[in-house]
Protein backbone atom coordinates (compact mmCIF):
# COMPACT_ATOMS: atom_id res chain seq x y z
CA UNK A 1 0.00 0.00 0.00
CA UNK A 2 1.21 3.35 -0.67
CA UNK A 3 2.45 5.46 2.01
CA UNK A 4 1.38 8.98 -0.27
CA UNK A 5 -0.89 11.29 1.47
CA UNK A 6 -3.17 13.42 -0.23
CA UNK A 7 -2.05 16.67 -0.44
CA UNK A 8 -3.73 19.38 1.37
CA UNK A 9 -6.21 21.61 -1.29
CA UNK A 10 -4.20 24.65 -2.58
CA UNK A 11 -0.89 23.28 -0.82
CA UNK A 12 1.24 23.85 -4.27
CA UNK A 13 -0.67 27.44 -4.65
CA UNK A 14 2.11 30.47 -4.80
CA UNK A 15 0.20 32.18 -2.20
CA UNK A 16 -0.56 29.63 -0.31
CA UNK A 17 -2.58 29.80 1.83
CA UNK A 18 -4.51 31.96 -0.26
CA UNK A 19 -8.31 31.80 0.04
CA UNK A 20 -9.19 33.64 2.98
CA UNK A 21 -12.86 33.15 4.02
CA UNK A 22 -15.26 36.27 4.31
CA UNK A 23 -14.34 38.80 6.80
CA UNK A 24 -17.83 38.76 8.21
CA UNK A 25 -18.38 36.08 11.59
CA UNK A 26 -19.04 32.89 9.56
CA UNK A 27 -18.41 30.96 11.71
CA UNK A 28 -21.27 30.13 13.35
CA UNK A 29 -23.04 29.23 9.62
CA UNK A 30 -20.03 27.01 8.73
CA UNK A 31 -20.00 25.26 12.75
CA UNK A 32 -24.21 24.70 11.33
CA UNK A 33 -23.43 23.32 8.53
CA UNK A 34 -20.65 21.42 9.77
CA UNK A 35 -23.57 19.45 11.75
CA UNK A 36 -25.91 19.42 9.37
CA UNK A 37 -24.04 17.45 7.45
CA UNK A 38 -23.40 15.27 10.51
CA UNK A 39 -27.19 14.67 11.47
CA UNK A 40 -29.11 14.15 7.82
CA UNK A 41 -25.96 11.73 7.21
CA UNK A 42 -27.81 10.03 10.10
CA UNK A 43 -31.63 10.77 8.65
CA UNK A 44 -30.33 9.79 5.10
CA UNK A 45 -29.07 6.16 6.30
CA UNK A 46 -32.36 5.39 7.69
CA UNK A 47 -34.07 7.25 4.42
CA UNK A 48 -32.01 5.64 1.89
CA UNK A 49 -32.08 1.90 2.97
CA UNK A 50 -35.95 2.24 4.41
CA UNK A 51 -36.55 3.43 0.64
CA UNK A 52 -34.26 0.26 -0.94
CA UNK A 53 -35.53 -2.25 1.39
CA UNK A 54 -39.00 -1.40 0.45
CA UNK A 55 -38.80 -0.84 -2.81
CA UNK A 56 -35.98 -3.53 -3.68
CA UNK A 57 -36.97 -6.48 -1.17
CA UNK A 58 -40.25 -6.55 -0.03
CA UNK A 59 -42.89 -8.38 -2.07
CA UNK A 60 -41.88 -8.94 -5.75
CA UNK A 61 -39.12 -6.97 -4.79
CA UNK A 62 -37.37 -4.88 -8.38
CA UNK A 63 -40.14 -6.71 -10.81
CA UNK A 64 -42.70 -4.93 -8.75
CA UNK A 65 -41.72 -1.35 -9.79
CA UNK A 66 -43.82 0.33 -12.13
CA UNK A 67 -46.35 3.21 -12.88
CA UNK A 68 -48.94 1.41 -10.39
CA UNK A 69 -46.06 0.79 -7.47
CA UNK A 70 -45.02 4.33 -7.65
CA UNK A 71 -48.58 5.40 -7.49
CA UNK A 72 -49.76 3.61 -4.94
CA UNK A 73 -46.69 4.38 -2.67
CA UNK A 74 -47.59 8.01 -3.45
CA UNK A 75 -51.21 7.80 -3.04
CA UNK A 76 -50.17 7.37 0.81
CA UNK A 77 -48.94 10.78 2.58
CA UNK A 78 -46.60 8.99 4.82
CA UNK A 79 -44.66 7.71 1.05
CA UNK A 80 -45.07 11.19 -0.06
CA UNK A 81 -43.53 12.62 3.23
CA UNK A 82 -40.30 10.07 3.57
CA UNK A 83 -40.16 10.59 -0.45
CA UNK A 84 -39.89 14.42 0.29
CA UNK A 85 -37.80 14.47 3.14
CA UNK A 86 -35.26 12.55 1.54
CA UNK A 87 -35.22 14.62 -1.41
CA UNK A 88 -34.84 17.36 0.74
CA UNK A 89 -31.97 16.37 2.69
CA UNK A 90 -30.01 14.55 -0.07
CA UNK A 91 -30.38 17.64 -2.16
CA UNK A 92 -28.93 20.24 0.93
CA UNK A 93 -26.55 17.79 2.17
CA UNK A 94 -25.25 17.18 -1.41
CA UNK A 95 -25.45 20.79 -1.86
CA UNK A 96 -23.65 21.70 1.40
CA UNK A 97 -20.74 19.07 0.72
CA UNK A 98 -19.85 20.11 -3.17
CA UNK A 99 -20.42 23.97 -1.71
CA UNK A 100 -17.12 22.69 1.03
CA UNK A 101 -15.09 21.11 -2.51
CA UNK A 102 -15.35 24.49 -4.03
CA UNK A 103 -14.60 26.38 -1.27
CA UNK A 104 -11.38 24.45 -0.72
CA UNK A 105 -10.17 23.71 -4.08
CA UNK A 106 -11.53 27.10 -6.59
CA UNK A 107 -8.86 29.32 -5.98
CA UNK A 108 -10.12 32.05 -8.30
CA UNK A 109 -12.74 33.89 -5.80
CA UNK A 110 -14.97 34.31 -9.70
CA UNK A 111 -14.60 30.57 -10.34
CA UNK A 112 -15.77 29.95 -6.91
CA UNK A 113 -18.88 32.22 -7.43
CA UNK A 114 -19.68 30.82 -10.74
CA UNK A 115 -19.63 26.80 -9.75
CA UNK A 116 -21.42 27.63 -6.64
CA UNK A 117 -24.25 29.95 -8.36
CA UNK A 118 -24.22 26.79 -11.15
CA UNK A 119 -24.51 24.74 -8.11
CA UNK A 120 -27.36 26.22 -6.39
CA UNK A 121 -29.34 27.09 -9.17
CA UNK A 122 -29.09 23.21 -10.44
CA UNK A 123 -30.14 21.92 -6.73
CA UNK A 124 -32.42 24.80 -6.39
CA UNK A 125 -34.21 23.28 -10.08
CA UNK A 126 -34.12 19.64 -8.58
CA UNK A 127 -36.38 20.33 -5.04
CA UNK A 128 -38.27 22.14 -7.09
CA UNK A 129 -39.49 19.90 -9.65
CA UNK A 130 -38.94 16.86 -6.72
CA UNK A 131 -41.56 18.82 -4.48
CA UNK A 132 -43.91 18.93 -7.17
CA UNK A 133 -43.86 15.55 -8.82
CA UNK A 134 -44.56 14.08 -5.27
CA UNK A 135 -47.49 16.34 -4.61
CA UNK A 136 -48.84 16.76 -8.28
CA UNK A 137 -48.50 13.36 -9.18
CA UNK A 138 -51.82 11.95 -10.54
CA UNK A 139 -52.26 8.36 -10.14
CA UNK A 140 -55.43 8.02 -12.32
CA UNK A 141 -53.87 10.09 -15.61
CA UNK A 142 -57.25 9.84 -18.17
CA UNK A 143 -56.59 8.04 -21.67
CA UNK A 144 -53.87 5.84 -20.03
CA UNK A 145 -52.89 2.77 -21.42
CA UNK A 146 -51.19 1.36 -19.03
CA UNK A 147 -52.12 -0.88 -16.13
CA UNK A 148 -53.38 2.01 -13.01
CA UNK A 149 -53.24 1.09 -9.96
CA UNK A 150 -56.43 -1.26 -8.14
CA UNK A 151 -58.13 1.98 -6.43
CA UNK A 152 -58.57 3.76 -10.10
CA UNK A 153 -62.02 4.31 -11.56
CA UNK A 154 -62.35 2.29 -14.06
CA UNK A 155 -63.08 3.83 -17.57
C1 LIG B 1 -26.14 7.14 3.50
C2 LIG B 1 -26.31 8.41 3.80
C3 LIG B 1 -25.16 9.39 3.93
C4 LIG B 1 -24.32 9.57 4.99
C5 LIG B 1 -24.26 8.78 6.30
C6 LIG B 1 -23.44 10.69 4.66
C7 LIG B 1 -22.49 11.24 5.51
C8 LIG B 1 -21.66 12.29 5.20
C9 LIG B 1 -20.79 12.98 6.12
C10 LIG B 1 -20.63 12.68 7.61
C11 LIG B 1 -20.12 13.93 5.43
C12 LIG B 1 -19.10 14.93 5.95
C13 LIG B 1 -17.70 14.45 5.63
C14 LIG B 1 -16.65 15.47 6.06
O1 LIG B 1 -16.98 16.62 6.38
O2 LIG B 1 -15.47 15.09 6.07
C15 LIG B 1 -20.56 13.85 4.05
C16 LIG B 1 -20.08 14.61 3.03
C17 LIG B 1 -20.62 14.64 1.75
N1 LIG B 1 -21.73 13.96 1.32
FE1 LIG B 1 -22.75 12.57 2.35
N2 LIG B 1 -23.76 11.13 3.41
C18 LIG B 1 -24.81 10.39 2.91
C19 LIG B 1 -25.47 10.53 1.72
C20 LIG B 1 -25.09 11.43 0.73
C21 LIG B 1 -25.83 11.67 -0.51
C22 LIG B 1 -27.16 10.98 -0.89
C23 LIG B 1 -25.13 12.60 -1.21
C24 LIG B 1 -25.43 13.21 -2.55
C25 LIG B 1 -26.62 13.67 -2.86
C26 LIG B 1 -23.95 12.95 -0.44
C27 LIG B 1 -22.98 13.85 -0.82
C28 LIG B 1 -21.95 14.29 -0.02
C29 LIG B 1 -20.91 15.22 -0.45
C30 LIG B 1 -20.77 15.83 -1.84
C31 LIG B 1 -20.08 15.43 0.67
C32 LIG B 1 -18.82 16.30 0.75
C33 LIG B 1 -17.62 15.40 0.62
C34 LIG B 1 -16.35 16.07 1.04
O3 LIG B 1 -16.37 17.05 1.82
O4 LIG B 1 -15.28 15.59 0.61
N3 LIG B 1 -23.96 12.22 0.73
N4 LIG B 1 -21.50 12.84 3.94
Amino acid sequence: MSTESIAAPRSNSAQSPKYKRSKGNNSSFEMAAWLFMRLSGVVLIVLIFGHLFVNLMLGDGIHAVDFGFVAGKWASPFWQIWDLVMLWLAILHGTNGVRTIINDYAERSGTRMTLKTVLYVASGVIVVLGTLVIFTFDPCPPGAVIDLPSFCPVP
